[in-house]
């Protein structure tokens, strides 16, 4: 489960941020990325030195890195890397900052960006964990989605015996895993995810594209992978990381995209075509570069394959998600492509709409099923437009 997962470890200033060395490990053991954040404090406890040669990484403390030159470290990139967030050691103080929204350091401003469910392991001397002020924070946490990794009960550095010690790493991890197996809703799935536009070749240096950015298909990956799918994502030409734990195949043209949509279908469970594909290529690419010798020029193109349409065609048990992106008579079009491709569902995103379609980062979408139920959301970012979607799948599942 944590094969490929990026996971950001922020350590506060507790004497027990020394077992943050063994929670790097764990979490290195199953196969996940680790990256360190650490505040000021933590280092009187450990040193950055022990954390980043333990992850494999530069650790990040402060925000600026040359004040001379100008460097500073981005709380935000960070913040969006992580798939997973774990506060271990969490102080009462870095607690009630959590709580407050505080940002007077780069672990807190990190935590504010960070969009990934995140975990907060107490360690404390019994009485400040017992203080009302810390449970009603720990509640309010809670309320917030924040995960509690409760400390358990023993000798404290205080001298004193009671409920305070940081989790021991091994119990962290497991905590982690749980989590990510009680929101496996799509374990055992197999989906094929397209995404971004095909380029059709003039000639060696020019192409016919169009202008999806790939985001909604990635966003589409990335929450699947999340939720334990095995995840098949054929990407045509875009700049975009793949979301940890999914296979990507990179295609640039339509018949491209077909060979490794054809090649992969049969084993798949759910096809999702984000992809723009491109309806038609140049007939006759020239071999070299084109000079502009007349004031006109034709180009002759013949039709590409419709990849969902021979889908709809050929398909056994695997349910087919289209997408449309209209300019005008949005519903009557989409409705047209869901039954003429034997759609089980279709995602409707139309021009008209600020915000939605292409290269942004927000979209406003209308899903509309092959029993004629259309539920519509408002404009939202692409990630929780994916979410959206594939609450929708699960139920047609
Ligand atoms: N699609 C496809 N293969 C193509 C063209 C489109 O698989 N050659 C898929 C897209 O990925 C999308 C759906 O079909 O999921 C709708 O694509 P769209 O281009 O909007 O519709 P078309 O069927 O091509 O109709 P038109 O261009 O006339 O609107």
């Amino acid at each position: 489960m944590l094969n490929g997962k990026n996971v950001l470890l922020a350590v506060t200033g507790s004497i027990a941020a020394y077992k943050s060395a063994l929670i790097v490990r764990e979490f290195i053991k199953k196969g996940a990325n680790v990256k360190v954040v650490m505040t000021n404090a933590a280092c009187d406890f450990i040193t950055p030195l022990t954390l980043s040669t333990l992850s494999k990484n530069p650790v990040f403390k402060d925000f600026v890195k040359d004040s001379e030159k100008g460097v500073w470290n981005n709380h935000v990139e960070l913040g969006l890397w992580a798939d997973l967030m774990i506060v271990a050691p969490a102080t009462a103080n870095s607690i009630a900052k959590l709580v407050s929204g505080h940002a007077d350091s780069f672990l807190l401003a990190t935590y504010l960006s960070a969009r990934c469910p995140v975990f907060v392991a107490p360690a404390m001397d019994l009485d400040m964990f017992k203080h009302e002020s810390t449970q009603e924070n720990l509640s309010i946490l809670t309320e917030r989605k924040v995960s509690i990794i409760q400390p358990e009960y023993g000798e404290l550095a205080s001298g004193l015996e009671g409920e305070g010690r940081l989790a021991e790493p091994e119990q962290i991890v497991k905590a982690v895993r749980d989590y990510l197996l009680n929101i496996a809703t799509l374990k055992d799935k197999r989906i094929l995810i397209t995404a971004g536009p095909t380029h059709e070749s003039i000639d060696p240096v020019r192409f016919i594209g169009n202008h999806s950015s790939g985001k909604m298909g990635f966003a589409l990956a990335k929450v699947a992978a999340e939720r334990g799918a095995s995840v098949q994502l054929i990407a045509g030409p875009v700049v975009l990381d793949t979301p940890s734990g999914v296979d990507r195949i990179n295609v640039t043209s339509a018949k491209e995209m077909f060979e490794a949509v054809k090649e992969t279908f049969a084993n798949i469970d759910v096809v999702i075509m984000a992809a723009a594909v491109a309806d038609y290529r140049v007939k006759s690419p020239a071999l070299e570069k084109i000079k502009k010798n007349s004031s006109e020029m034709e180009l002759l193109l013949e039709k590409n394959e419709d990849i969902l349409l021979y889908l709809g065609n050929n398909k056994k048990h695997q349910l087919l998600i289209g997408f449309a992106l209209e300019t005008e008579n949005e519903i009557k079009n989409a409705e047209k492509k869901l039954i003429s491709k034997k759609l089980d569902a279709i995602v409707l995103n139309s021009l008209k709409n600020k915000g939605a379609g292409f290269a942004t980062d927000t979209n406003q979408i209308s899903i509309l099923q092959k029993d004629n139920k259309m539920i519509s959301f408002e404009l939202k970012h692409k990630n929780d437009v994916a979410t959206d979607v594939l609450d929708v799948i699960e139920k047609l599942l």
